[in-house]
């Protein structure tokens, strides 16, 4: 392939938040894609015009493409010239240590190269550990297909970073960092990228660099969040506020601490670091330690919330209402959430546990009943504020201290 135009065939192997939407956006520019996935209950639903997944004006537009034929959902992986691989890199079950689960890059790649000719491009963006674009990627492409990777072929790793709920408009304005094992990978990738990020750059660099620059992001969050986590569990032992602290500490022009909260959570905040850690067990010691102070912060809560319950209410039974499950302020998401872990862990300890997550239409979360904030706050004997979602804002803060509460975001001042 010489170079990018309206006929070169893009293949997406794994349909899901990421690969969809990014389908549907190559379609949208005019070129002719096909989504694959193994799952295919997942290629039956998009093959009857719906998606899987809530993702705001998504529907619209994919239905469009399906439509004028741009997009067609596939169990079959073909020839083409463009392989764009979206597979999951959960953790690895079974596992003591957190460690990156790579067979679906590996899978998905030898699907790939199966069908790999000379000249294509081979594209992941599923994040990774680095060395895996070149280490497993390319490595497995090579092996099932007998071609060389740059000789014969090309790669590129082009990390995610949108934001589930906003994907489409990020889709378009996010910059993209792109690693490419060559020159010409670099610019048959920035090519193809560019004609659907509209409103932001496309920034080029090597294969590792890339891996490396999407995980640091999000270790750079997880850093400075322990930091404030861990000065919340010392102005505790001081009797002093922290919030307040924080407050007064940002005074000075160059100092910007994050507030404390309830943990860290989501599927890239709490993941991502430890495919550093995975790689480099001796030399990140930082990055470790801020994983384990953000895991901690939950179990913290329970402990202060458990000695405050017993002070108070003597070894009674109580019920504890928890404000918000989701894993941060003003979303539903409810996956490693650190709100989510301590109302499952006060019930495990014996109370009688209900939660007002309000993002959220199910009427039971995780078997803890998930109320309105009005009756949550008549129902509960003590409150425990885990989530600074908008809806608890506005009038309730007299309401919820009626109740005894712990105030875990500080919302309560
Ligand atoms: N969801 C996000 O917001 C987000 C953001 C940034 C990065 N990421 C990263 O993007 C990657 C994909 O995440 P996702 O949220 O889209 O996952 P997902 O679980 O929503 O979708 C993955 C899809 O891949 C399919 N699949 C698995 N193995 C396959 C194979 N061998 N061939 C074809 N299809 C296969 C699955 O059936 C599934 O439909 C992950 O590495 C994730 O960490 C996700």
């Amino acid at each position: 392939m010489d170079t990018i135009n309206r006929s070169t065939k893009i293949s997406i192997i794994g349909m899901g938040y990421i690969g969809l939407p990014t389908a549907t956006m190559f379609a949208a520019a005019s070129y002719n894609v096909k989504g694959f996935d193994v799952n295919k209950r997942v290629i039956d639903t998009l093959k009857r015009g719906k998606i899987h997944i809530v993702e705001p004006d998504l529907q619209g537009l994919f239905k469009s493409v399906l439509d004028s034929g741009n997009l067609i959902p596939t169990d079959t992986l073909e020839e083409s010239d463009v392989f764009i691989i979206c597979v999951p890199t959960p953790f690895k079950e079974d596992h003591e240590e957190k460690f990156a689960d790579l067979s679906y890059v590996e899978s998905a790649s030898r699907e790939v190269g199966k069908v790999l000719k000379r000249g294509d491009l081979v594209i992941l963006e599923s994040t990774v550990p680095p060395r895996t674009t070149d280490d497993i990627m390319g490595k497995t492409l090579e092996e099932e297909s007998g071609l060389k990777i740059n000789e014969d072929f090309l790669v590129a790793h082009c990390p995610e970073r949108v934001l589930p709920g906003k994907i489409l408009h990020e889709l378009r304005n996010n910059d993209r960092i792109i690693g490419v094992s060559n020159k010409k990978a670099g610019e048959l990738a920035k090519e193809l990228y560019s004609s659907i990020v509209t409103g932001g750059n496309i920034y080029l660099t090597d294969t590792i660099t890339a891996e490396m620059c999407k995980l640091v992001e999000n270790t750079f969050r997880d850093i400075n969040i322990a930091f404030a986590n861990e000065l919340s569990m010392i102005c505790d032992e001081l009797g002093i506020d922290v919030w307040e602290l924080v407050q007064l500490a940002n005074k000075h022009p160059r100092v910007n601490i994050l507030s404390p909260g309830a943990g860290v959570g989501g599927h890239c905040l709490a993941v991502d670091p430890w495919f550093i850690v995975e790689k480099f067990p001796k030399t990140a010691r930082l990055i470790r330690t801020a994983r384990e102070t953000n895991d901690y912060k939950p179990k913290w809560i329970v402990k202060k919330v458990v000695e405050d319950i017993q002070k108070t209410f003597l070894g009674k039974k109580i019920t504890v209402g928890v404000l918000g499950l989701a894993y941060k302020s003003n979303i539903d998401d409810l996956r490693e959430s650190p709100a989510l872990e301590i109302a499952k862990e006060l019930k495990k300890l014996g109370y009688n546990v209900i939660a007002c997550e309000p993002n959220s239409e199910q009427s039971e979360i995780n078997s803890i009943a998930n109320l309105k904030l009005d009756e949550l706050i008549d129902h509960s004997d003590y409150l425990v504020y885990a989530v600074p979602h908008n809806q608890f804002k506005d009038g309730y803060k007299d309401r919820i201290k009626q109740k005894p509460f712990f105030d875990a975001v500080g919302e309560m001042k």
